[in-house]
C-alpha cells in the first residue's frame, strides 16, 4: 500500500513547481507566482503605497515571484478606487520601502503596469479629465468608485495621436520609476478589459487610422508601449499579460476575431525574448461564445503553439493541476490569485500538501488589515493549537 500521508522527500523534490527557474539573470527559487491582485488599500488620491501593503507583500515573500496589484502609470490611467500608482516621486518612495523589505525577506517582485482606458470616469481620472479610449464607445462596465460604491462607465473621448504618444511616454516613465523604486521587473497589463484590449476589440475600436482596422493596427499601441518599456528594462525583466479571456460582459464579449488576435500577439511576442507572457484560463462562462472550444485547459494547449518563450499560467488552477500542467510542458510558471490572498505561506502549504485557509471574498477589497494581513500561516495555526492543547 502506498502511504499518501507522508510523501518521501525525494519524491517531493521532483515536483516541477519547486524547480528553480531563471528570470533573466535572477534565479527564482520556485515556479509559484503571486498573481496581480487589486486590494484597494490606498484610499488617498495620491496613490502612495503604504505600511500595511509592505506587511502584506513581505508575508508572501516566499513566492518564487510576486506580481503587484495593477498599478497606474499616470493620472489618466486611473480607473479603480484606492489602487496605487508608480509615476510620482512619493509613489516611488513608497514602493522602494516595500521592494527593500521583500528583498530582505528573500523575495522577488515585479510591478503590473496598468491603464484602464475607457473603464473609468471623470471622478476616478481626476483633474477634470475625461476617460480616453480608442473610440468614443461606452464599454458598459461597472466601476469601483468607493469601498461600497459602484457606477457604470460613461462614453469616453477618442484618443488623438498625441494622446497615444503621451500614453506611450507615460508607460516609459512609469517603467523608469519602477526601476528607481527597486522592482525586479515589470508586467504590462495587456488584456482583460483594459486599454490595450479596448484597442484590440473591434467593437470598441472604430478607428480608421494606423491604430484601427487590421490586427497589426489594433495591436500597434501595445507594441509601441512594449518597445518604450524595453528602452528602460532588459527584455528578460519585462512581461506581458494578454490573451483572449475577458469578462464576456458589456463591450468585452468575445468576437470571431478574438482568438486570431491573441494568436497574432503570442506569435509576435515570441520575438521579444521576454521574461514571461501571462495567460488566463476562462473565468467567464464561454458557452455559445466564439471561445467555447477554449474552455478549461484548451486555451493553454492552443496558445502554447504560438508562444515559444516562458508562459505563466493562471486562473482556477490548484497545486495538483499546476504540477500536471508544468509536467505536460504547457507552461513554466503558475500564478495563484485567490489562494494567495488567503494563504501568505502558500509555497509551504503546497510543499507539505497542507490544507488552505478559507477565503473571505467580502474582504478582498477593503480599507484595512481585515482579510488582508490577518490570514494565518501554518506555524501560527500550529502555535494556536498547541496553546489550546497546553492551556
Ligand atoms: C480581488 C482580485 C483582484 C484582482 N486584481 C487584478 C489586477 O489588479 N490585475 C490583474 O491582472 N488581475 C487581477 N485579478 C485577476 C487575478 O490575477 C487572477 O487572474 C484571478 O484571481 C484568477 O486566478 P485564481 O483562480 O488563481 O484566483 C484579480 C482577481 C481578484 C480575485
Amino acid at each position: 500500500m502506498i502511504d499518501t500521508t507522508s510523501t518521501p522527500r525525494s519524491v517531493r523534490k521532483e515536483r516541477l513547481l519547486f524547480e528553480p527557474i531563471l528570470f533573466g539573470d535572477l534565479e527564482l527559487p520556485n515556479r509559484i507566482v503571486m498573481a496581480p491582485l487589486t486590494r484597494m488599500r490606498v484610499p488617498k488620491p495620491e496613490g502612495v503605497p503604504n505600511a500595511i501593503m509592505r506587511e502584506y507583500y513581505v508575508q508572501r515573500a516566499t513566492a518564487g515571484l510576486i506580481i503587484t496589484e495593477g498599478t497606474f502609470v499616470s493620472d489618466q490611467a486611473r480607473g479603480w478606487f484606492a489602487a496605487p500608482g508608480v509615476y510620482t516621486e512619493a509613489q516611488r518612495d513608497g514602493w522602494q520601502v516595500i521592494t527593500d523589505a521583500v528583498h530582505r525577506a528573500g523575495g522577488h517582485m515585479i510591478v503590473q503596469l496598468w491603464h484602464q482606458g475607457s473603464v473609468t470616469n471623470r471622478g476616478l481620472v481626476g483633474h477634470g479629465r475625461s476617460p480616453l479610449a480608442p473610440s468614443a464607445v461606452d464599454p458598459e462596465q461597472l466601476l469601483r468608485t468607493g469601498y461600497q460604491a459602484t457606477e457604470m462607465t460613461p462614453v469616453p473621448k477618442a484618443m488623438t495621436r498625441d494622446d497615444i504618444k503621451q500614453t506611450v511616454a507615460d508607460f516609459r516613465h512609469a517603467a523608469q520609476v519602477a526601476r528607481d523604486a527597486g522592482f525586479d521587473g515589470v508586467q504590462i497589463q495587456g488584456g482583460f478589459v483594459y486599454l490595450f484590449q479596448q484597442f484590440l476589440q473591434e467593437n470598441l475600436n472604430l478607428r480608421t487610422d494606423e491604430y484601427g482596422g487590421s490586427v497589426e493596427n489594433r495591436a500597434r499601441i501595445l507594441f509601441e508601449v512594449l518597445e518604450a518599456v524595453l528602452k528602460v528594462w532588459p527584455s528578460q525583466r519585462v512581461g506581458v499579460k494578454a490573451g483572449p479571456m475577458m469578462s464576456e460582459r458589456g463591450g468585452f464579449k468575445s468576437l470571431p476575431s478574438t482568438l486570431p488576435t491573441s494568436e497574432y500577439l503570442y506569435h509576435r511576442l515570441t520575438d521579444y525574448n521576454l521574461s514571461h507572457v501571462m495567460v488566463m484560463r476562462q473565468l467567464a462562462d464561454l458557452t455559445g461564445t466564439p471561445l467555447q472550444t477554449l474552455e478549461g485547459d484548451n486555451v493553454l494547449h492552443h496558445l502554447r503553439q504560438f508562444y515559444r518563450g516562458t508562459l505563466m499560467l493562471n486562473a482556477g488552477i490548484d497545486a495538483a493541476h499546476a504540477e500536471d500542467l508544468l509536467q505536460q510542458g504547457l507552461g513554466e510558471l503558475v500564478a495563484f490569485g485567490r489562494d494567495y490572498i488567503a494563504n501568505p505561506d502558500l509555497v509551504e502549504r503546497i510543499r507539505l500538501d497542507a490544507p488552505l485557509n478559507k477565503q473571505r471574498p467580502e474582504s478582498f477589497y477593503g480599507p484595512d488589515g481585515d482579510g488582508y494581513t490577518d490570514y494565518p500561516t501554518l506555524s501560527h495555526l500550529t502555535a494556536e493549537t498547541s496553546a489550546v492543547t497546553c492551556g
